[in-house]
């Protein structure tokens, strides 16, 4: 197939790409670079069958040029975390991607795969979260919630594409994505920071008491449910968690991996930042996935444990850190 991926030189992006092309596909990557990094793309850029277009995904014309002859477009593009700029940007730029990357399907009838989020079950207590689970947000003015407002719109316009103009979609949910080429800030999430602030054996930093909890997902898994959604047509116009299921408490994640990096006798160095820091925020208290969905329709199934995973992703940052001399 013929696949175009937004997004192709930031975390998900770059590893689908390479798994995709292994199984001979064609890709064409879209990214304006305003978070990915070459090194990323590095391995595969000269590979015969990727082409790389350095346009933002709001630029309407470029991307229905772009993706012209895809049989799927993968809109992974994003801007993830408004502490980093504002809510504005995240509102309009997931807005106008999602919008262009839909028109572009409409025109080539390409089937499109988009990403969303786990944040847009936002502070619904009803756990594991089910695809049809509500989703729970909270305040205008608690700018947090911009993100996962701007996915749930996608969601809401990639559906609405689907009912008027026939084309086919596949929404993906993602929990707490890891390993290499993730990015390096909490852009990337908190195991990345938490694993540089282990490695230059300084504190690691806790958002509120550390007590809320996550489920964090190798990217070998998150790519394996994305092709399966890719590939098999079971996955059309469908909602899906692509998620592992292990939970655990932010302040446990710091420690596993100070011990991972440090030795398991290093006494963890641990900081508590209070919310309060942020502004007016509120935090997700618990995060787990309901895949039942997506394991009978897909056989989607995580292989890969947060011990394991992490053991690769640290190998992988240390030896990306060098490479910015560190
Ligand atoms: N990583 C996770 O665990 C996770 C969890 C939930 C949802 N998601 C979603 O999955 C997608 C991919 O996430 P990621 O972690 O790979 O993010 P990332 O930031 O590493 O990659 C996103 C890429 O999109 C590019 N980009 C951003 N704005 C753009 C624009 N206007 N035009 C063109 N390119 C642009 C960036 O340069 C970057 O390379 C995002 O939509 C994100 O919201 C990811």
């Amino acid at each position: 197939m013929k696949i175009s991926i937004t997004g192709v030189a930031g975390f998900i992006g770059s590893n689908l790409c390479t798994a995709l092309l292994a199984r001979g596909h064609s890709v064409v990557g879209i990214d304006n670079m305003s978070q990915g990094e070459y090194e990323n793309i590095a391995a595969f850029k000269a590979h015969p069958k990727f082409k790389l277009h350095k346009i933002d995904v709001r630029d309407e014309e470029a991307i229905i040029k772009v993706t012209t002859g895809s049989d799927v477009i993968v809109h992974l593009a994003a801007f993830k975390i408004p502490r980093y700029n504002d809510a504005l940007d995240t509102l309009l730029i997931n807005a106008k991607g999602a919008e262009n990357v839909a028109k572009a399907a409409t025109k080539h009838k390409a089937k499109v795969v988009a990403a969303s989020t786990s944040d847009v079950y936002g502070k619904n207590k009803d756990l594991p979260f089910s695809e049809d689970s509500n989703l729970v947000i909270g305040a205008p003015d608690v700018k947090r919630w911009a993100y996962a407002i701007s996915k749930m719109f996608d969601e809401q316009l990639f559906f609405g594409y689907h009912e008027r103009h026939g084309i086919d979609v596949v929404l993906l949910r993602f929990f707490g994505g890891y390993g290499p080429n993730q990015n390096l800030t909490w852009w990337g999430g908190p195991q990345s920071v938490f694993i540089e602030r282990a490695l230059e054996n300084e504190e690691i930093p806790l958002h509120g008491d550390g007590q809320q909890t996550r489920s964090f997902t190798y990217i070998s898994d998150h790519v394996d449910g994305i092709i399966r959604t890719i590939e098999m047509p079971e996955a059309n116009n469908l909602v899906f968690n692509i998620g592992n299921t292990y939970e655990i408490t932010i302040e446990n994640l710091a420690k596993l991996i100070w011990r991972l990096v440090r030795g398991e006798d290093d006494v963890p160095k641990i900081k508590i930042i209070p919310y309060e820091t942020f502004g007016k925020y509120e935090d997700v208290m618990r995060r787990i996935p309901d895949i039942t969905r997506a394991r009978e329709l897909l056989g989607f199934e995580p292989k890969v444990d947060l011990v394991e995973g992490l053991r690769k992703t640290i190998a992988w940052q240390i030896e990306r850190r060098k490479l910015v001399g560190k």
